[in-house]
């Protein structure tokens, strides 16, 4: 007798191995995955999936070679558990990290985005498959529900959600003192950098951006948020500021945020850069300046389920067409080898599981 076993057409890579990235078909996703059952609609690329494919970054899961990956995915449920709040026709988010088994003191209470011990798994990333496949299960309870009216850019939800832990650690560390925090400076115009200053903005914050380009989209995504875009250095992009959030991970600019932040500012890193480049600094008055300026530096990386609740709330809070706009591009999942591969005006390419 001949089994056929389904199949659904997902995104595969050999973790560590470069060009090993393929459209693979891969059997039905497994009912230990998760009792809901969703139908992808779109996946977003960003810079981990490109270190992914590039076989500088990622892990398959245990006993396997290939890893699906896709972190960054918007779905529509085609089954859900009676009670899960969730029904067919929903759309949703899949949440990237899974808590660590131990788990740690973090992981324990809901918050695996701050993993204490590193054993986390992420999906798409780290020894779970990801979202870009035709359909993936997940848990209830690391689905999100986005609201009909964000079809079109909940696939943004997935980045919003780490610029919204970004911002919620800015303002807990901000409170060590009186906190009215009134300039932001967003280091870099990326989809992260965006997005950060649409959250800045819709803070009330006076929000200045930097980036390289001159021109391209990402001068007036800037500027139609009512904020302020510069090329050239940090001291000379505005005053001192409250809050900079460094999302390029150049380490030239890292040590600038950390010189000009004013006076009890907070400078947060979420740029992961890729090492092996050296800069000269002099350590010792860039310990004096911030010792004696009580700045704050830390690092700032994923997200939990209360993060992409904040991320929801702010994208349907955003002016829809502006939120398009940063998709610069939607790629059919055959083609999906192209939305990899960057082009010079390239906000957020999508592959498309519905062209
Ligand atoms: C993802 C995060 C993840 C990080 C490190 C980022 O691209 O957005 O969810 O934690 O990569 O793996």
């Amino acid at each position: 007798m001949v089994v056929i076993l389904a199949a659904v057409r997902a995104i595969t890579v050999i973790p560590g191995r470069k060009d090993s990235a393929e459209l693979s078909e891969v059997p039905e996703p497994p009912a230990d995955d998760g009792d809901v059952l969703v139908q992808t609609l779109a996946v977003g690329v960003c810079g981990t999936d490109t270190e992914i494919v590039s076989g500088a970054y990622g892990w398959a899961p245990k006993g396997r070679d290939r890893l699906v990956i896709g972190h960054e995915s918007l779905g529509r449920v085609l089954e859900a558990p009676d009670g899960s709040g969730l029904a067919e026709g929903d759309l949703v988010v899949g949440i990237v990290r899974r808590p660590d088994p131990v788990p740690c003191e973090n992981c324990a209470v809901g918050e695996w985005d701050m993993c204490r011990n590193g054993r986390y798994t992420e999906r798409g990333i780290k020894q779970r498959d990801g979202y870009a496949s035709e359909r993936y299960r997940v848990e209830t309870g690391f689905a999100v529900k986005v609201d009909p009216s964000l079809e079109d850019v909940g696939v943004l939800l997935e980045p919003a959600s780490v610029v919204a832990k970004a911002w919620e650690h800015v303002d807990a560390i901000g409170r060590r003192a009186r906190w009215q925090p009134r300039v932001a400076l967003i280091t870099g115009a990326g989809p992260i950098g965006l997005l950060a200053a649409l959250l800045g903005a819709q803070r009330g914050l006076e929000v200045h951006v930097l980036d390289r380009v001159s021109d391209g989209p990402k001068p007036k995504l800037v500027t139609d948020l009512g904020a302020s875009y510069h090329t050239g250095a940090i001291a000379e992009a505005c005053p001192p500021p409250d809050v900079i959030v460094e999302c390029t991970g150049v380490g030239r600019l890292v040590f600038d945020a950390m010189e000009h932040v004013g006076n009890g500012g907070v400078v947060c890193l979420t740029g992961v850069s890729s090492g092996g480049r050296s800069l000269a600094i002099d350590a010792g008055s860039l310990n004096r300046e911030m010792v004696l300026e009580n700045s704050a530096v830390f690092g700032s990386v994923n997200a939990n389920r209360r993060h992409y609740e904040q991320a929801a709330h702010a994208l349907a809070a955003a002016d829809r067409s502006w939120l398009r706009r940063l998709i610069t591009r939607r790629v059919p999942l055959q083609q999906w080898s192209d939305a990899l591969r960057r082009r010079p005006d390239d906000v957020k390419p999508v592959i498309d599981l519905t062209l």
